[in-house]
């Protein structure tokens, strides 16, 4: 390693920022490139994965990427490698092929996903590297994509990976960012399939493994959408009831 190198990661360190990496740009939005993330992202584009999910976790990915560009305070405390594996992998329980190496039928889909990023990480060259707090951290980050009220309040890896997503279902005006980066990502990677998509996995969750959605944000699908689905009975609160 040459000296420069040497002293700016250990300036780096001593600020608490996280290091230099490798950049390229895609859509438009400068990203971190390390052998890791195109790892993560050539596994995911080669998975049993439906489009609309790739889509879904790489334009996710690049929000959250954008979000840490337009702040260098964000950027100094949100990892973006960890933030881009969060990101990229925050989905892989939505994977409905029968031989899905990550969807389980005892899980529920967050926890699918947490599981299979963390093998990821643990198995590679460049993740063998991260902290043991980086990678619960991700695993948290994870687990939580659905419990904003928790996520917000742990740490900036968490809330900083689940802002990237949230933009996605909620458009330009959130997290800093506008519009035209809105359209400049999704001329790439549409948008359009995300709603029914979403709303397809989910109703499959409580299809095929609804012990997993009684009583998280999933169950609504099945209480909607899904004949024959009854959450009765399977709630916390229905322990507390004497009259069903
Ligand atoms: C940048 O991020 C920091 C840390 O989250 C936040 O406190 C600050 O308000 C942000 N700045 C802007 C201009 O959004
Ligand atoms: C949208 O955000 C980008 C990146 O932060 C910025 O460069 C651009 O000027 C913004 N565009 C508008 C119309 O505000
Ligand atoms: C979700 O699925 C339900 C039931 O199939 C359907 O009525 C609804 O229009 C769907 N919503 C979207 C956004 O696809």
């Amino acid at each position: 390693m040459k000296a420069a190198v040497l002293l700016s990661l250990v300036a780096a360190a001593a600020a608490g920022c996280t290091p230099n990496y490798p950049t390229t740009t895609i859509a438009g939005i400068e990203v971190v490139d390390t052998q890791l993330v195109r790892d993560a992202l050539s596994m995911i584009k080669n998975s049993g994965l439906n489009d609309y999910v790739v889509k879904h976790q790489i334009r996710s990915w690049l929000y959250g990427a954008q979000q840490l560009n337009n702040n260098a305070t964000l950027k100094s405390i949100v990892d973006p490698e960890a933030q881009a594996i969060t990101i990229l992998l925050h989905d892989l329980g939505w994977d409905q092929s029968p031989d899905s190496p990550w969807t389980t039928k005892e899980d529920r889909f967050e926890v699918d996903s947490a599981n299979a990023a963390r093998n990821f990480v643990l198995s590679h060259p460049g993740g063998k590297k991260w902290s043991k707090t980086k990678v619960q951290q991700m695993w948290d980050a994870i687990a939580l994509q659905g419990a904003y009220g928790l996520a917000s309040k742990k740490e900036p890896l968490v809330w900083g990976s689940i802002q990237g997503i949230a933009v996605d279902y909620r458009g330009a005006g959130v997290f800093g960012i506008n519009q035209t980066i809105i359209d400049q990502v999704t001329k790439e990677f549409p948008d359009d399939d995300l709603l029914t998509g979403t709303n397809e996995t989910f109703k499959w969750f409580c299809e095929y493994k609804p012990e997993t959605t009684y009583d998280t944000w999933v169950e609504g699908w099945g209480t909607y959408f899904v004949p024959g689905y009854n959450p009765t009975g399977h709630r916390q609160v229905d322990q507390f009831r004497t009259v069903f």
